[in-house]
C-alpha cells in the first residue's frame, strides 16, 4: 500500500511539475523582454532568408556586437521535412511554421525583420536592394541598405529543366503554399471523379496521381498519399478508393540514389506492397493538362493520363543568387550555386559576404542538416570576427595616437598596449567549417521509415516500423519550438483518433 501511495504521489508530482514547466516555458517564450537598441557604432549584419540556414544562424548568434537585419519574403521558418505530411493532411500547415520574430525578439540586441525579396546584391559597394512583393504595398516598397557583413541563405527553387508544361500544370513540393495547393487539387480530383455521369476512363484518369522524382521528396510524398488513401479515403470514398493509383516516375535506374542499396530495395519492395508503381529509367518530357508524356527505358514515348502531377525534380539556384554570381564571373562558375571557401566566405569577395545552405555549392548534399550546421557555425564565427574587428579598431587607434604623441613615456606605454592587443588578436581563432553527418532519414508510408545512420566509422541501415518511431521522435525533437512540437504531436494524435480532414477548403 505504501509503495502504491508513493507511486501515486510521484506520478502526481511529475505530472504537475511537467505541466508547470510547460506553462512556464510557453509563457516565457510568448513574452520576450526588452532588447538593446540599434547602435550606430556596431557593424551591420544583413541575413537574407528565413529558412534552415538563416534560422539556425539567428538562433545561435550573439547579437550584442551587431545590428542585425533579416530580409526574407516569408516572415517565418518552415520545417520542410514535414511538408509532405501537410500535403496529405497528416499535420496542419500552421504546426510546422514558426514566425521569425519569435527568434529575433529573444535576441539581446534588436533585430530588424523585413518581409521582402532581396533583388540585388552589390558586392563592391556592399549594399542589398530589396522589394516588398506582397499583395499590399505601402508608399515605399523598394529600398537599398548598406551592410558590413552579408549572409546569403536564400535556398533554392525547384528545378524544372525547362520541361514544357511543368510550371503551368504540375504542383511543386517546396513551399508551404505548394503543399496546400496540392492538397486542394488532390481532393478536387477525387470530388470531380465522384461527379455523377463521369465515364470510367475519366474516373481512372482523375484518380491517377503522378509524382515525378524519386529523391526523398518524391518518395515521402508518395508514402504519405498512400497512407491517406489507406487510412481515410477507403472509408469515405469506398466506391472510388480502389481506383486510386499513385505512380512515381524517376529518370535514374533507382530511387533514392543517396541511400544505401539495402534501403533502396526495401523502399521499392514496400512501394510494391503498397501498390505504388515505380517507373525507373523513365523521363518526363512534358506535362500536359491531364497527362504526362514519358520517355520510356527503351526510348519510346508514352502518354500517361492523370489527374494530378507533383513535380519533385530537385533544386535550382534562385535569380538573386545567379545575378550575384554573374558579378564575379572569374570565381563563381559553379552552376549548382555560390562557391565558398572553408569559412563559408563567398569566393571573389573581400570576405564580408558569406553563403550557406542550398544556395551554395559545396561537397555536401543540399540538406537541412547541412544548412543548420553551417548557420550555427557562421553565428559562432561572426562573434569571433566581431572580436577581431574590435581589436583591429583598437590597434588602429593606438597606432594613430603613437604617431601623434611626442611624449616618449606615453609612447612606450602605448607600444606595450599594441603588443598586448596583438597577442589578444592572435588568440582569436577562425576555425574552418566541419560538417558532422548525423544520418539520413525518410518516411516511406505504411508506418515505415528508412534510416542510414553513421555507426563506428561505418553505416547502419535500418528500415521498418521501429525506424518509423525513431523518425517521428527525431523530427519531433528537431522541431523548432515547444509550440511546434505540441502542435505536431497533437496533429498526429488527432489523425490517430479521428483520421485526416478530407474536406476541401
Ligand atoms: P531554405 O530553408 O529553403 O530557406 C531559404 C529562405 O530564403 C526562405 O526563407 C525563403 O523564403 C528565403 N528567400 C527566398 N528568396 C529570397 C530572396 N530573394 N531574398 C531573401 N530571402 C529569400 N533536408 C534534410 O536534411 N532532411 C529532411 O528530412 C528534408 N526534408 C525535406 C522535405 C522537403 C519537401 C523539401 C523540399 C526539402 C527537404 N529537405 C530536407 C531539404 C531542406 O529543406 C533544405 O536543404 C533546406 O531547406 C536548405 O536550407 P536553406 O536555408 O539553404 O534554404
Ligand atoms: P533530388 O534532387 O534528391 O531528386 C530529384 C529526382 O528527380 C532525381 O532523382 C532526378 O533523377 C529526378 N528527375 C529530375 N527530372 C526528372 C524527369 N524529367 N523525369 C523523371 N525524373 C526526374 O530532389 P529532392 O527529392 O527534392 O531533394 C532535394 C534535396 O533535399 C536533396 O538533397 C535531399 O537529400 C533533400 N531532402 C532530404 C529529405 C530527407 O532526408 N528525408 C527529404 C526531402 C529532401
Amino acid at each position: 500500500r505504501n509503495f502504491l501511495q508513493m507511486l501515486g504521489r510521484a506520478t502526481l508530482i511529475t505530472t504537475f511539475g511537467g505541466l508547470g514547466a510547460f506553462y512556464y516555458i510557453s509563457q516565457r517564450d510568448r513574452h520576450p523582454g526588452n532588447q538593446l537598441p540599434f547602435d550606430s557604432s556596431k557593424k551591420t549584419l544583413v541575413v537574407l532568408g528565413s529558412g534552415w540556414g538563416a534560422t539556425s544562424l539567428l538562433k545561435t548568434i550573439d547579437t550584442t556586437e551587431y545590428n542585425v537585419f533579416v530580409i526574407s519574403p516569408k516572415n517565418f521558418f518552415l520545417f520542410t521535412p514535414l511538408l509532405p505530411s501537410v500535403a496529405a493532411g497528416t499535420v496542419t500547415s500552421r504546426s510546422i511554421i514558426q514566425s521569425t520574430r519569435y527568434i529575433t525578439r529573444h535576441k539581446k540586441r534588436v533585430v530588424t525583420v523585413i518581409e521582402a525579396d532581396a533583388e540585388e546584391i552589390d558586392p563592391v559597394n556592399k549594399t542589398v536592394t530589396f522589394r516588398d512583393s506582397s499583395e499590399i504595398k505601402g508608399q515605399v516598397s523598394l529600398k537599398t541598405i548598406p551592410f558590413d557583413y552579408l549572409v546569403v541563405a536564400v535556398g533554392a527553387e525547384v528545378q524544372t529543366f525547362g520541361i514544357p508544361g511543368v510550371q503551368e500544370h504540375a504542383c511543386f513540393m517546396k513551399e508551404l503554399s505548394d503543399a496546400e495547393r496540392m492538397q486542394k487539387k488532390f481532393m478536387d480530383c477525387i470530388e470531380t471523379a465522384a461527379f455523377p455521369g463521369q465515364s470510367e476512363e475519366e474516373i481512372n484518369r482523375l484518380l491517377h496521381f503522378v509524382v515525378v522524382g524519386g529523391g526523398p521528396t518524391g518518395i515521402e510524398l508518395s508514402g504519405e498519399l498512400h497512407d491517406f488513401l489507406e487510412d481515410d479515403l477507403k472509408s469515405w470514398y469506398p466506391e472510388l478508393a480502389s481506383k486510386i493509383r499513385i505512380t512515381l516516375v524517376e529518370a535514374l535506374p533507382s530511387v533514392l540514389p543517396t541511400f544505401s542499396k539495402q534501403l533502396i530495395d526495401y523502399t521499392e519492395s514496400t512501394f510494391k506492397e503498397s501498390k505504388i508503381d515505380i517507373m525507373t529509367k523513365t523521363m518526363v518530357k512534358e506535362v500536359k493538362d491531364g497527362s504526362v508524356v514519358l520517355q520510356m527505358p527503351d526510348k519510346t514515348m508514352k502518354e500517361l493520363p492523370c489527374g494530378l502531377v507533383v513535380w519533385a525534380g530537385g533544386n535550382k539556384g534562385r535569380k538573386v543568387t545567379a545575378d550575384l554570381m554573374a558579378k564575379l564571373p572569374e570565381e563563381q562558375k559553379n552552376r549548382r550555386g555560390i562557391t565558398v571557401d572553408e569559412y563559408l566566405r563567398m569566393k571573389g569577395t573581400d570576405g564580408t559576404i558569406f553563403a550557406l545552405g542550398d544556395c551554395s555549392a559545396t561537397s555536401y548534399a543540399p540538406t537541412a542538416q547541412v544548412a543548420a550546421q553551417e548557420g550555427a557555425y557562421l553565428a559562432r564565427m561572426l562573434v569571433q570576427i566581431a572580436k577581431k574587428d574590435a581589436l583591429e579598431k583598437k590597434l588602429d587607434s593606438l597606432e594613430a595616437t603613437i604617431e601623434s604623441s611626442a611624449d616618449e613615456e606615453e609612447k612606450k606605454k602605448l607600444l606595450e598596449d599594441v603588443s598586448a592587443t596583438e597577442k589578444q588578436m592572435a588568440k582569436v581563432k577562425l576555425r574552418p567549417f566541419h560538417y558532422t553527418h548525423q544520418g539520413s532519414l525518410a518516411y516511406i508510408g505504411s508506418e515505415k521509415a528508412i534510416a542510414d545512420l553513421p555507426f563506428m566509422n561505418g553505416n547502419f541501415a535500418s528500415g521498418g516500423v521501429a525506424t518509423y518511431l525513431f523518425w517521428r521522435s527525431a523530427y519531433l525533437s528537431t522541431l523548432f519550438s515547444l509550440r511546434n512540437r505540441t502542435l505536431v504531436a497533437s496533429d498526429w494524435l488527432k489523425v490517430k483518433f479521428f483520421g485526416r480532414d478530407f474536406s476541401r477548403e
